[in-house]
């Protein structure tokens, strides 16, 4: 009894002392570990290999004197004794998992490699909008499970062993990790799109002004292993708030301007109207995935309803605050009040003892942009209107003098011409009625005549003409 007893406590101490031993040690793929043996270095070292627990020590490699023995694990070949008997392998591969021992003059230290490594569904470059699977493997049973931590920070993004995101946005680039226990292996991830702004996706615009909207793809997409299937540009608007609207260059009137580098799809628009405040988006196709960007344009404008100066903000007005003050930059306290459309801050004419007022446009703390207002000139769409009247008549009145001076000349042209050929067929008559009544009455020009008919022969017509001058 006594003996088995002490067979038992023998067990349970060696137990104890050998979980107490076996260290955890955690090593990445392709990576050198090495496992100190913590012992004076002697002349006999000896380190072996088991894949389980269960199964039986085989030697990886011992010195024996000056000699160098080594045994028929899969890592022989990459395995080494340091001088200070520590086992160094190089190139680590996920079969290399399990238990190591050191032993000196028969005191054994024991390790556990886990080898961890991570296995992508599909290689990478990720595009956006495309889906990203990791997987974290870790060889060798361990208690710890792996989680991943999202790039530059320390929260866990998943629990599980599978990072997995169904929609690559630019955001996700980084450096994630795969951490076990204390250990944590990095997995960078490059997502190619179209490149992230850090502006946000709102722009705001006062009516007439122009607006960019960046659309840009990550300069590797430009290489030719990339297929692009062209980009465009549409919009959502109130006027088509159900149905995206592709925009044109040729609809909207030179008022699009678009980038014609490679890879660069942005657009510029100008002359903003209310009616264009709504959600852009651009759309590229490469390599068959689709990538989009998104920006909601805000238009702000000054319109006067009666008396009063009416400042509107035409879009999405979440998080955004206008503002009347005055030239001093005072500001009223009024309340916006939420449209149909439009977001209106109203500054009644009994608050108008100013003559110049700003209508200022806030997102969170940040002047986004302001208009200037004069009261009783409002930059609503009835003056745009007379705007377009006044060019219309001043163009017509350069038009109307054009005609008036062309036909003026005209005239007096057609009345000079006139006068010539009247002047000239009243000569013509006065000349052979003169001719007539005189014939008969003077002979000697009759023989005038004649001998200038001989001087030059048939030409009769000649000897009238100068007849006609000689009177
Ligand atoms: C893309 O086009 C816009 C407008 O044409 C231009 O301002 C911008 O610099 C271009 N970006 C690059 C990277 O060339
Ligand atoms: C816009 O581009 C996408 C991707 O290239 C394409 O599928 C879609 O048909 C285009 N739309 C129009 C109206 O051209
Ligand atoms: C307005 O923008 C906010 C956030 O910016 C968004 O939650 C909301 O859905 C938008 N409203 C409309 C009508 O698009
Ligand atoms: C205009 O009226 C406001 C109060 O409504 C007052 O605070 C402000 O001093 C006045 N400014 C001028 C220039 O009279």
């Amino acid at each position: 009894m006594k003996s088995v007893m002490r067979v038992w406590l023998k067990m349970f101490i060696l137990g104890f002392l050998q979980a107490a031993s076996c260290e955890n040690i955690y090593a990445s793929e392709k990576s050198v570990v090495t496992l100190p043996c913590d012992r004076k270095p002697q002349a006999q070292v000896a380190w072996s290999y088991k894949k389980d627990a269960s199964s039986a020590y085989t030697n990886i490699v011992k010195t024996v004197g000056r000699n160098t023995l080594f045994g028929t694990t899969p890592m022989k070949s990459k395995s080494r004794i340091l001088p200070s008997t520590a086992l160094q392998i190089q190139d680590v591969e996920t079969d290399f998992a399990g238990f190591y021992q050191c032993e000196i003059s028969g005191i054994k230290k024991e390790y556990k490699l886990l080898v961890v490594s991570v296995v992508p569904e599909h290689p990478g470059p990720y595009l956006q909008s495309s889906s990203l699977k990791l997987d974290c493997l870790v060889s060798g049973s361990s208690d710890e499970r792996p989680v991943w931590l999202q790039p530059d920070s320390e929260e866990v993004w998943s629990s599980v062993s599978t990072l997995e995101i169904k929609e690559l946005t630019m955001r996700h680039s980084g450096t994630w990790r795969c951490m076990v226990g204390s250990f944590k292996l990095e997995q960078k991830v490059e997502v190619l799109g179209i490149q992230a702004d850090p502006s946000s996706g709102t722009l705001s615009v006062k009516k007439g002004g122009s607006v960019f909207f960046p659309c840009e793809l990550s300069s590797s997409l430009t290489e030719p292993q990339y297929q692009s299937a062209g980009a465009n540009w549409s919009r959502i608007t109130q006027k088509s708030p159900n149905k995206p609207e592709i925009l044109n260059p040729n609809k909207l009137k030179n008022r699009l301007l678009l980038s014609t580098s490679k890879g660069n799809h942005s657009i510029s628009l100008s002359k903003v109207s209310s009616a264009d405040a709504g959600k852009y988006t651009c759309l590229v196709q490469i390599n068959g995935a689709m990538m989009r960007k998104s920006f909601q344009l805000n238009v702000l404008s000054v319109e006067s309803s009666g008396v009063n100066g009416v400042c509107c903000l035409h879009g999405n007005a979440s998080g955004f605050r206008m503002e009347w003050s005055n030239a001093e930059g005072q500001a009223r306290d009024l309340k916006m009040q939420q449209g149909e459309s439009k977001t209106t801050l109203t500054l009644p004419m009994a608050q108008m003892n100013s003559t110049a007022w700003k209508c200022n446009l806030y997102l969170g703390r940040k002047l986004q942009t302001s208009i200037d207002y004069t009261p009783g000139t409002a930059d609503d769409r009835s003056s745009s209107n007379v705007g377009w009247v006044a060019t219309l008549l001043k163009m017509e009145l350069w038009v109307l003098i054009s005609i008036c001076v062309g036909g003026v000349i005209l005239i007096a042209l057609v009345g000079v011409v006139i006068g010539l050929l009247v002047r000239r067929r009243h000569l013509k008559r006065l000349a052979s009625k003169k001719k007539v009544a005189k014939q008969p009455l003077t002979p000697r020009q009759y023989c005038q005549c004649q001998r200038k008919r001989t001087i030059n022969g048939s030409r009769r017509m000649n000897s009238y003409q100068e007849e006609d001058r000689d009177y």
